[in-house]
């Protein structure tokens, strides 16, 4: 996916598009650009690479004007060149367009406009998307420039098939932008004197907090005064201003070297702020209010769907064992890619839950969409206010996290396990959970933020442990029952910022195979806590050991058989084994944390990859 921002106001519109793309970034980061109505014409500045590169160009020959749109790319179509960088210009180069998501018939529309005459500078699809609004908008002769803009951005898109985000501005409509939206998220910011559009409201919000996200088939068009939102076909829509819940200084990195170090260290306030509100002690359960069903509706539910994508589908995972233990509700955990494909039998009486951070990846949306269309209620657990998902689904969760930058997901998944854990307690205590057992759980969730502290006071000897393995250029996690998901999001962890093989499985799967793998050059790391098959554990460890693997071990603090055993322990307090991955995922997280930034990675924009996968 790519980060988009769109300006028109009194301002100078360049450091207000390079500042938005900085806030961008982790949305895509191979190149970028910006294109600026000067009063007398267009000048765009474009190059591959990372924002740095794009700052430099433009320092080096400033552009005038306040009106402009820019982009942050994540590659799709056609490698990070600078002839591939957004803005993409028409044939005239008097229009520029920035565009998130893909245009899917653009072979067939770019042969129609080079039989007439097109001749294309890059290799990508959002280019033939420029190219076709600028060849109905020079056909058109009736109206203001402004309207015939408007309506070639109508006519064009009608001819599109795929997902976009785009924002356009011509010569001909000097202080002009138009927007539209179909699959990817598109937000209208509100001044004084100013207008915005972005990808991401956090890249505005050192301007307004004042917001209205759009929705597919909307079609917006503005001025610095005033702005106008249609349907795709020209019809008028609803809308709302919202009021943006986060502030400037949670988007910035403060005194942290990166985000994803920051957000490792918001947990005890992410997971707090899960839970904050939703603990009822007079029942001994929890109170969700957004599900939108009541008693009556959850007590029917006799089998449940929880659908994501990675780190989202490992907290699913969690709720699953956490929904089948509480609630005794057959449980099920879906990738959200498959989900959307595989016409799973459901009956009336299931209920699908989408897990999403960003409330915008388009495989958790489609898998939405699909439960949806068969007459399903989904409902929503996720953290990005206002997103798609959010919007769309029939009810749900926010996780109330504050902004995630960092590509790695670290808080979200804490506080989705958190509110999954809420989500158990409230259906058990509708069932077999008792009062004594349902309030056991809510003090235990109380201690979570503390015991989350005393981990990260870790912080210094996890990174200790992380050098001591720096040649390992593989890793394996290995956990059991809750743990088992808590392996594959240390996995994954690891894997997606240091670049290193690495692999999560059930500790017992060692002997069907993986512990071939076993060697002096791979460590294995086990989340081995006090629990109920800590036991099996140790046996496991043993049996790495015993073929000279190194072993880190996460166990519960005085745990010291483990601690005999491992080459190297992290500790972590007591906890209910049910929500010992919260605890557990942490150390896992600053290992790969330590581990990547000791390697020279960057760990917040990791290559190939980007925050939210909006492009399938
Ligand atoms: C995890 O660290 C990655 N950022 C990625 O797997 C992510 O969890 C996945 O793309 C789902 O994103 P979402 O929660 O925003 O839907």
């Amino acid at each position: 996916m790519c980060g988009i921002i769109g300006y028109v106001g009194k301002d100078s519109a360049a450091p207000i598009l390079l500042d938005g793309l900085r806030r961008l970034e982790y949305r895509g980061y191979d190149s970028s650009g910006l294109a600026i109505l000067n009063g007398s014409g267009m000048e765009v500045r474009k190059c591959s690479g990372r924002l740095q590169n794009l700052r430099t160009l433009v320092a080096g020959s400033p552009i005038k004007g306040s009106c402009g749109i820019s982009h942050t790319r994540w590659a799709t179509h056609g490698p990070p060149t600078d002839e591939n960088a957004h803005p993409h210009l028409d044939n005239t180069g008097k229009l520029a367009l920035v565009h998130n998501g893909v245009i899917e018939n653009h072979q067939s529309l770019r042969n129609g406009l080079e039989k007439n005459g097109h001749t294309f500078r890059s290799q990508t699809d959002s280019e033939v998307l420029a190219h076709l609004i600028g060849d109905i908008f020079d056909k058109q002769t009736e109206g203001t420039a402004e309207m015939r803009l408007v309506d070639a951005v109508r006519k064009a898109l009608r001819k599109v098939t795929g997902t976009y985000g785009i924002v356009v501005v011509h010569e001909d409509a000097p202080d002009f932008l138009v927007g539209a939206r179909l699959g990817s998220p598109l937000v209208v910011g509100l001044g004084k004197g100013e207008n915005f559009l972005a990808s991401d409201v956090a890249a505005v919000i050192s301007h307004t907090s004042d917001a209205i996200y759009l929705n597919d088939h909307d079609l917006v068009y503005m001025t610095g005064e005033d702005f106008k939102i249609e349907s795709l076909d020209g019809g008028s829509v609803s809308f709302e201003v919202s009021r943006v819940e986060f502030t400037e200084e949670q988007v910035e990195m403060g005194d942290f070297p990166h985000y994803m170090l920051k957000e490792i260290f918001e947990q005890p306030d992410s997971i707090l702020n899960a839970f904050r509100g939703r603990l009822s002690d007079e029942e001994a359960s929890a109170k969700l209010g957004g599900l939108n069903l009541t008693p009556q509706q959850l007590r029917e539910v006799d089998r449940i769907v929880l659908v994501g994508c990675g780190t989202a589908s490992h907290a699913a995972m969690v709720g699953e064992y956490l929904i089948e233990s509480l609630a005794r509700i057959p449980t099920e955990v879906e990738i959200a890619s498959e989900f959307r494909y595989r016409n799973l039998p459901l009956d009336k009486s299931t209920l699908i839950f989408v897990i999403s951070q960003s409330g915008e990846t388009i495989d958790t949306l489609a898998a939405m969409r699909e439960g949806q269309r068969k007459g399903h209620r989904v409902l929503g657990i996720v953290n990005t206010v206002g997103s798609t998902i959010a919007r769309e689904s029939d009810g749900g969760c926010y996780l109330h996290s504050g902004p995630e930058i960092g590509v790695a997901a670290t808080k979200s998944f804490t506080s989705q396990v958190t509110v999954l854990a809420l989500l158990a307690i409230l259906l058990g205590r509708m069932r077999h959970l008792s009062m004594a057992a349902g309030k056991q759980i809510l003090q235990e969730i109380r201690e979570l933020p503390d015991k989350v502290k005393t981990i990260l006071e870790q912080s210094d000897r996890i990174r200790d442990i992380a050098l001591k393995y720096l040649d390992a250029e593989g890793m394996l996690f290995l956990g059991r029952q809750f743990n088992f998901p808590t392996a594959l999001e240390g996995a994954l962890k690891m894997k997606e910022i240091s670049y290193i093989f690495a692999s999560g499985h059930p500790s017992a799967e060692l002997k069907h195979g993986i512990i071939a793998l076993v060697s002096e050059d791979l460590p294995s790391v086990f989340i081995a806590p006090s629990d109920s098959v800590l036991e099996k554990n140790i046996s496991n460890i043993e049996e790495v050991k015993a073929r000279k693997g190194p072993v880190i071990a996460i166990t519960t603090e005085g745990n010291e058989e483990v601690a005999r055993i491992a080459d190297d322990v992290i500790y972590i307090p007591p906890v209910v084994e049910c929500l010992s991955p919260i605890l557990a995922s942490i150390p896992l997280q600053l290992l790969a944390y330590h581990f990547s930034v000791a390697k020279g990675c960057d760990v917040d924009k990791p290559r190939n990859l980007a925050k939210s996968v909006t492009v399938e």
